[in-house]
């Protein structure tokens, strides 16, 4: 059953019918499909494969398409390993005689592949995110020609940046729903801080981040990680989280381990968002002199988030009453943060501190408790 190559209307009409489709897709797996359809029709091809890198697994995936089930490769083996990792295309004209051709899936499947065409995609910055392979030539030459790769460079380019796009959305959703997943559990908290101590802890750290010099992206990464800092209180007993008044030492040594549990509960995700916001819950308890905990870091080998959200969390808990201590007059509050600079604090985060406090305490007054109801 031959097929004959494609007139350039059938082309163009193929491209752009499948431009539309793929620009107008939000799910990768969908993406996916449509892109390799289109490569197939272009080049007339009988199979065709998108795919992908998987980092955290070392390894190359494609998803279903044209009756073959999702693949996995180890990064760097086969046709398409190589493709990607030189960056360059690849036509094999007879698959069995090249000695980069994996034919392990085709003995599983009782699929012949002869003829091959592999061509890697890049991303907007230029790095190679995947590559294209198609199999089987369909017409009577039964291999691919120069034509055919020009053809599908283009399909590659095109989809490369609309595969990011799909991606990042992707990588939004995904880290959104982590997020609410998490933040559902804080709500089971049964800590009795409020609501607003965790929305004002963001926005200080905000404004401190851009008042040290931050870029707005950092800064703002910083809001929206900070409020998760005592996620690890979660795991703290009812009955030490809020006891009224001081602690023993071994409930004091239990406190302390929120920090830890934060963590464990936020590195396991590899979104960036995630990331960050693990850093603050690990050393938000840190000091500067390196007498905090858990791992009595020092100096700058304290992340700037931690550094900065030190501050914020301190400067919030100070300022309203907690079951264990009433709240402080502002003049003790900046009298603390004075003897503390360089002690407790980073003495740049505490310079930023009395630049912003106008702004900061615009936000505790904006943000304050609404007496008592609001407490959980
Ligand atoms: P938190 O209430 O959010 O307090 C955060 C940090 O603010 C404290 O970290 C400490 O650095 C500072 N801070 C809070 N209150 C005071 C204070 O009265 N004086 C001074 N100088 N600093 C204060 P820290 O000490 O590592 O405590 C971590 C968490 O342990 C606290 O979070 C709170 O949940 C709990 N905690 C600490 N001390 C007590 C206590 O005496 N009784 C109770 N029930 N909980 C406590
Ligand atoms: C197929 O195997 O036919 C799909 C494309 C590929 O795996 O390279
Ligand atoms: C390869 O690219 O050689 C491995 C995948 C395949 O051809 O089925
Ligand atoms: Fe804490
Ligand atoms: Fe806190």
């Amino acid at each position: 059953m031959l097929k004959s190559e494609l007139s350039s209307d059938q082309l163009l009409t193929i491209i752009f019918d499948y431009m539309a489709k793929i620009s107008s897709e939000k799910s990768l797996d969908r993406v996916l499909v449509r892109m390799a359809d289109m490569g197939r029709e272009m080049i007339v091809a009988d199979r065709c494969a998108v795919w992908l890198i998987d980092e955290s697994k070392r390894e190359l995936y494609t998803t279903v398409a044209h009756g073959v089930q999702e693949i996995r490769i180890p990064i760097g083996s086969g046709v398409v390993g190589h493709a990607i990792a030189t960056g360059e295309p690849i036509i094999i004209d007879d698959a069995y005689a090249d000695p980069r051709h994996n034919a392990d899936n085709d003995r599983l499947t009782g699929y012949a592949t002869k003829s091959i065409i592999t061509i890697p995609f890049r991303n907007n910055d230029g790095s190679v995110i995947g590559a294209y392979q198609a199999v089987n030539k369909l017409t009577e030459a039964g291999i691919f020609s120069e034509r055919d790769l020009e053809l599908l460079s283009l399909a590659a380019s095109y989809a490369g940046m609309s595969l990011e796009s799909v991606m990042l959305h992707q990588e939004i959703v995904d880290t959104q729903r982590e997020i609410i997943s998490t933040m559902g559990e804080i709500g089971e908290l049964h800590s009795r801080e409020t609501a607003n101590h965790v929305r004002r802890v963001a926005e200080y750290s905000y404004v401190l981040a851009l008042r040290l010099g931050l870029p707005e992206q950092e800064a703002d990464k910083l809001r929206t990680v900070s409020p998760m800092h005592d996620i690890g209180k979660i795991a703290i007993p009812d009955s030490v989280l809020n006891k009224p008044g001081r602690l023993t030492a071994e409930e004091y040594e239990l406190m302390k381990s929120h920090t830890k549990i934060g963590h464990q509960l936020l590195r396991g995700s590899r979104r960036e968002l995630l990331l960050a916001a693990s850093i603050v819950a690990e050393q938000h308890h840190e000091k500067w002199d390196g007498s905090g905990y858990p791992n009595g870091l020092k100096g700058e080998r304290i992340h700037v988030y931690g550094r900065i959200t030190a501050v914020a969390d301190v400067f919030d808990a100070l300022s309203v009453e907690r079951v264990y201590k009433p709240a402080w007059p502002l003049h003790r509050i900046e009298q603390l943060f004075r003897e503390e600079r360089g002690r407790h604090f980073d003495p740049a985060v505490v310079d930023a501190f009395f630049d912003s406090l106008p702004q900061l305490l615009e936000i505790r007054h904006r943000l304050a408790d609404d007496e008592p109801g609001d407490r959980r």
